[in-house]
């Protein structure tokens, strides 16, 4: 196919942030001093067309990427981490933020002695090692030609008709996660899977191809899927695609459609109620995918995605004390809303989402929304560094007072800080909780 020209500068300058321009720049006029040529590839220039902001900065470099990478982390700041095996390099900024950098190996492809640039090509290679096209331009950064799209396999036209398209016929085989990866960026930008490459992706489903990915890699993409801004419709299509049960053998798939399919609902009444949302966003599609399981399988699945202690409690938990909250919250007769409140609080806020929809009456929902809204309103004052302060022994007995006061400012019983304060006194002396010793007192302050 004939390369394109055509320079993107404006749309750069209109979608990235001063601070990545200023790097895209840099690294430009660094090259040109050591004679290479540089380029911004990947999601960022697929985003910048789609007029879409994206802060993963991947540079590919045709010369010697560190080489670069420490040049450029010499002028904008930044340490240099590399890996010389591979050629590529990261530089991380001292706030966390960080650009890779790889370098485009001139292969052992031989050319016609015509070909004038061997560099391009190196590029070409670079690129056509990735997975679509939408995903396999380029920009040059070197000044004299800043802005310019180096664009060999059509990402641009297929971005404008929505076609997710492979470079090649055995793309799915190098790498099965390109399948979930093809189904996340098409519902992601609302494209379609080109028909040849659906086809390509339904061979190797046939082939049982995904059953040879790692559960570690297998774990990635699902996340990636999860994190999204509308996973639901991405499972979906994973198990329209036949995808599903390589992930999720145990569950069937339109037992629990419907409740994922809200969740991207309840999510949002859910922040309107004041709830933050959490910070492992995967989690609440996650507990929506397995909550009709077992406490076993469902151990056994977070086992097999190798979670952690503290989420795996969360899933248990959730399936071990969700049905019963649901029935308490939907009793007719009046409870008081601490002892609500303690119900709810049996379960993960990241399973709030499904709990609610989940929750079919509206008296049931108005009462779950007072909940939430009045545990937002009434947190209270005073924490663990008052109790300390109080000369008591730091054990489980904090978290009972802490809940108790809350409870009582639930239940409209202390109302001031000073109230919170007595209370909390007269809890810790009613059930005799430990002291300091003397020694130890002193010691903390
Ligand atoms: N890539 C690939 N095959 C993979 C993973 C990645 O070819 N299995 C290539 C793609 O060209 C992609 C680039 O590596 O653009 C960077 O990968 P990644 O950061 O995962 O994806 P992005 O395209 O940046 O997507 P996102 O917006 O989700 O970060």
């Amino acid at each position: 196919a004939a390369t394109k020209t055509a320079n993107i500068k404006p749309d750069l300058q209109r979608v990235l942030p001063g601070r990545i321009m200023s790097i895209l720049i840099k690294a430009g006029e660094v090259a040109e001093r050591m004679g290479y040529q540089v380029y911004a590839v990947g999601g960022l220039v697929r985003d910048v067309l789609l007029k879409v902001e994206n802060l993963d900065v991947d540079l590919v470099v045709e010369g010697n990427g560190i080489e670069l990478a420490d040049q450029l982390a010499r002028e904008i700041g930044g340490r240099v981490r590399c890996h010389e095996k591979f050629g590529t390099a990261e530089i991380i900024f001292p706030d966390g933020y960080w650009v890779d950098v790889v370098t485009a190996r001139v292969e052992y492809y031989e050319y016609p002695a015509a070909l004038p640039q061997v560099e391009q090509s190196s590029l070409k290679h670079d690129l056509y090692r990735r997975d679509f096209t939408i995903n396999a331009m380029a920009v040059a950064l070197n000044p004299d030609r800043f802005g310019e799209l180096v664009d060999y396999f059509n990402g641009r036209e297929d971005l404008q008709i929505g076609a997710v398209r492979v470079l090649h016929n055995l793309s799915f085989i190098e790498d099965p996660t390109r399948i979930l990866r093809a189904i996340r960026f098409e519902q992601r930008y609302d494209m379609a899977i080109e028909p040849q490459t659906l086809r390509l992706i339904k061979e190797a489903v046939r082939e049982k191809i995904l059953a040879r990915l790692s559960t570690e890699r297998m774990w990635g993409e699902l996340k990636s899927i999860l994190e999204e801004a509308d996973p639901e419709h991405m499972l979906d299509r994973m198990w329209e695609l036949g995808v599903w049960d390589y992930l999720f053998p145990e569950i069937t798939f339109w037992e629990v459609q419907y409740v994922i399919s809200e969740i991207p609902q309840a999510l949002m009444i859910l922040r309107n109620w004041g709830w933050t949302e959490p910070a492992e966003k995967w989690l609440p599609y996650f507990l929506g995918i397995l909550h009709l399981t077992t406490q076993e399988t469902a151990y056994q699945i977070c086992q097999r995605y190798n979670l952690g202690r503290r989420q795996t409690d969360k899933v248990l938990d959730t399936i071990a004390y969700g049905r019963v909250a649901l029935k308490r919250l939907a009793v007719a007769e009046e409870v008081p809303l601490s002892e609500l409140t303690k119900i709810v609080q049996t379960l993960p806020r990241e399973a709030y989402p499904l709990f609610l929809t989940l929750l079919e009456d509206k008296t049931a929902i108005r009462r779950f929304r007072m909940v939430m809204e009045s545990v937002h309103k009434n947190k209270p004052t005073v924490n663990g560094k008052d109790i300390k302060e109080m000369g008591y022994q730091p054990g489980p007995m904090y978290r009972k007072a802490l809940d108790a006061v809350w409870r009582a400012r639930l239940d409209g019983l202390v109302h001031t800080r000073e109230e919170e304060l007595a209370y909390v006194q007269s809890f810790l002396e009613h059930h005799q909780a430990p002291k300091m010793q003397p020694k130890q007192a002193k010691a903390r302050h």
